[in-house]
């Protein structure tokens, strides 16, 4: 049976990984995969989730099943901490999933039932899973101008102009915060021109929140999220704890959807929790379960809010002093865009060519399309980036 197949295509960042895990040089450089390391090139666990964590260790009663929407506790706290205070916050209905990707992918096969001749129209460039998750589920995808590569800012006249043509049968994927692999974010003014083309033309918004925190803070990071919720009847949203409460492998997530009642948000639950079952059955519930003792109790909420917010002030302070490094070494501003862009990640424009010799030359591992984990970045680091970047001719 499997003689037959053709092998597949690798994941560019999945693949990066393993190539970076096998190089055997002591100085090499990780700016693929979108994890956040300290200083001292660790990925630690947080405090507020291993104090959580304990206390789950002690007093979880069972570790029977849960059920098909997960931790309810959790559902509830992700749903507030997005949308507490807008309109759709009533009407608004969430599954636990396993991690964002299984929202992603959970909310195109919802998108799927509801009307298979819809299409998701994603960014260029988008998240590199973007579009097989979409087409996975049988939806049509195509894009939609957002960067510009040479100004390395957000081409926010053609992106308005592309979705000012969207319509009923159209899904808007966008991206709540710190763009994936841009680290070019959407203007407040465009997000309000989204929520009133939305209203005028009738297309679903779909925000992938992935690294909310990670920006300008997390109430910050989630505003042009939250107009949309204010304002459209409909709206569906994935979001993630990998980042924000550093849980990657324990693979947390959630699928939120509001519906025009809060009626049709329950419905939409329902098929949801159909589509889990006819796939994983349930989410995982140790990292849901983390979350939800944290979200839940006053002093680990502000013990996790201040460790989240030092992590996104060490990211800023990565991102001005690689501004500050290739001033001094390159004599030139046109560096200047990591200090502009927010979030774990930056594209850097980056030519295959320069990538390969950045990899083969510098032990530095970049991902294909020539996206940066800033997050990745140590302090002792900068120097050999700057030197790298500058050999090949960035
Ligand atoms: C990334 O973009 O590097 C992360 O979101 C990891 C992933 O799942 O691809």
């Amino acid at each position: 049976m499997f003689n037959e197949l053709i092998a597949p295509g690798q994941d560019p960042i999945l693949a990066l990984t393993v190539a970076f895990r096998a190089d055997q040089r002591p100085d090499k450089v990780d700016l693929g995969i979108g994890v956040y390391r300290n200083s001292a090139g660790e990925t630690p666990v947080m405090q507020a989730v291993r104090r959580a964590a304990m206390d789950l260790a002690e007093t979880q009663p069972t570790k029977s099943y849960v059920g098909l929407a997960g931790d309810e506790r959790f559902n509830q706290a992700m749903t507030d901490l997005l949308l507490a205070g807008t309109a759709g916050h009533a009407r608004a209905a969430a599954v636990q999933t396993p991690g964002a990707s299984g929202a992603l992918r959970m909310l195109a096969e919802l998108i799927a039932t509801a009307r298979p001749s819809a299409t998701v129209w994603i960014s260029r460039p988008s998240y590199v899973n973007h579009k097989p998750v979409m087409e996975s589920a049988g939806l049509a995808v195509r894009e939609y101008p957002y960067f510009n590569v040479d100004t390395k800012q957000v081409d926010e006249q053609a992106m308005l102009a592309q979705i000012a043509q969207l319509g009923p049968d159209d899904v808007l994927l966008l991206h709540g915060c710190c763009h994936n692999p841009t680290g070019g974010d959407i203007s407040a003014a465009s997000w309000q021109r989204i929520t009133e083309l939305a209203l005028e033309r009738g297309f679903l918004p779909f925000v992938d929140i992935a690294y909310q925190g990670f920006g300008d803070g997390l109430q910050e990071d989630a505003a042009g999220l939250r107009r949309l919720a204010d304002a459209v009847p409909e709206m569906v949203i994935a979001t993630s704890c990998s980042k924000n409460f550093g849980l990657y492998r324990e693979r947390t997530g959630a699928a939120i959807v509001i519906g025009e009642s809060a009626a049709a948000a329950a419905k939409a639950k329902a098929h949801i929790q159909r589509l889990a079952r006819g796939t994983y059955t349930m989410p995982p519930d140790h990292g849901a379960a983390i979350v939800a003792r944290i979200l839940h109790d006053d002093e680990l909420r502000q013990l996790w809010q201040d460790e989240l917010t030092a992590m996104n002030e060490r990211i800023n302070q990565l991102r001005a002093e690689l501004v500050q490094q290739f001033r001094a070494v390159a004599q030139s501003d046109r560096f200047d865009y990591f200090g502009q862009h927010r979030g774990m990640f930056s594209v850097t424009g980056l030519s295959a060519e320069q990538l390969a010799r950045l990899k083969t030359d510098h032990g530095i591992y970049v991902v294909d399309g020539g996206r940066v984990n800033v997050a990745g970045l140590s302090e002792a680091a900068i120097p050999t980036v700057v030197k790298g970047f500058l050999a090949v001719g960035a």
